[in-house]
Order: C-alpha cells, then structure tokens, then sequence
C-alpha cells in the first residue's frame, strides 16, 4: 500500500470530533471541555460559528476563532476553524463522527436535547456527546461574561487573559461610542 493510501486509512480510523459553538468570547469553561474532550479523541476542530448562529454576536467571527486559537497551547490534537451552513454537513466534510457539546445544569438541557435530536434527524450516524466541565464553572456562560464586562466595570477570572484583554478593548469602544452620541 502506497503511503498516501496509508495515510487515508490511518485518518478514517482516527476518531475525529467536533466541538462546535459561539464562543463569543470563548470562556474557562469552555477550554476546561475541550481539555476533556482533547483526551478522549485523536482529533478535535473547535467549529466556531459564523453567519449560522442563532445569535447576534459581540465579537467578528475571525476574531472569536483567534480567541480560541490562542489558548490551544496545551492541546497538540485540536485545531480551531470557523464554519458555516449546516453542522452536520461540515462534520460530514471533517469525517467526524462525533459532536461534544458541553452540559452545565439542568436549564442547558432543553436546547442541547432539540439540538442532538435535530442533528440526529438530519444525520443518524453523527453522535453527539455531552461533557461537564470542573462544577466552578457550571455557571459561567459567554453571555453573562459579556453583561459582568460590557455593561458594569466589573471583570472576573472566569476567561483567558486573551478575552480579558478583548473584552476590556470592547467595552472601552463602547464607552467612546456612547460618549460621541451624548
Ligand atoms: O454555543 P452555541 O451558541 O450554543 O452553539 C450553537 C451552534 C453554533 C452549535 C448551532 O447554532 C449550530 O449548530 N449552528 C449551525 C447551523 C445548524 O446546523 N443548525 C441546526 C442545529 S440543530
């Protein structure tokens, strides 16, 4: 067998999984999954959402995929890509066969449940797993750490130094804008 046959065989027997999100901005809570998850797969691509979120976001795409880039020292499987279109089709593309999402308390299941059934309705061979990540983050979310930055000036530790440092820069813009408009 020639290598390049090899190498396409080594590939389809390596597990590949996807942990796809916002992450706008990515949070300690989300790198402490994706530790998790870098440990149970041979590969992991964090998908970074682009125009297919449901939600408006504070932070450009290119730059919530550079957030997340930028804490990856620990991890020499993952990569970060930004996405569009389906999920499921982009797994399809990556030959993954795996979505990790991760699962704080009870009110996260609801979505995440709606979410793994649809996903499993347009594809049933893709699996999604859910992972908790350490309980001193079961309530750290991107949208309540945008509020604690955004909207008080108030900072907390629950984000790598990289957001801190973008959310601050955020807020600041923030701030001149209102100041222009007054
Ligand atoms: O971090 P989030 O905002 O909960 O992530 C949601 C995300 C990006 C995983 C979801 O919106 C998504 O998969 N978007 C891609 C479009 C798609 O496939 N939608 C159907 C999923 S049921």
């Amino acid at each position: 067998m020639d290598l390049t046959r090899l190498i396409d065989r080594l590939i389809v027997l390596m597990t590949t999984a996807l942990y796809p999100g916002t992450f706008d901005p990515v949070t300690n809570g989300h790198l402490d999954v994706l530790s998790r998850a870098a440990q149970l797969f041979d590969q992991v691509i964090v998908a970074v959402s682009g125009e297919n979120s449901a939600k408006q976001t504070a932070f450009d795409t290119k730059t919530r995929v550079t957030l997340v880039r930028e804490n990856l020292s620990l991890h020499d499987n993952v990569t970060v890509e930004p996405f569009d279109g389906l999920l499921v089709d982009y797994a399809r593309e990556k030959k993954a066969r795996v979505l990790v999402r991760g699962l704080r308390a009870v009110s996260d299941f609801e979505y995440e449940f709606q979410m793994a059934q649809m996903n499993r309705h347009l594809d049933s061979e893709l699996e999604t797993i859910f992972l908790m990540p350490n309980e001193k983050y079961f309530y750290t979310s991107s949208q309540l750490i945008k509020q604690v930055h955004l909207f008080g000036n108030r900072e907390t530790e629950l984000v790598p130094q990289n957001v801190l440092l973008a959310l601050r820069e955020l807020s600041n813009e923030k701030k001149g804008s209102r100041r222009d408009l007054s």
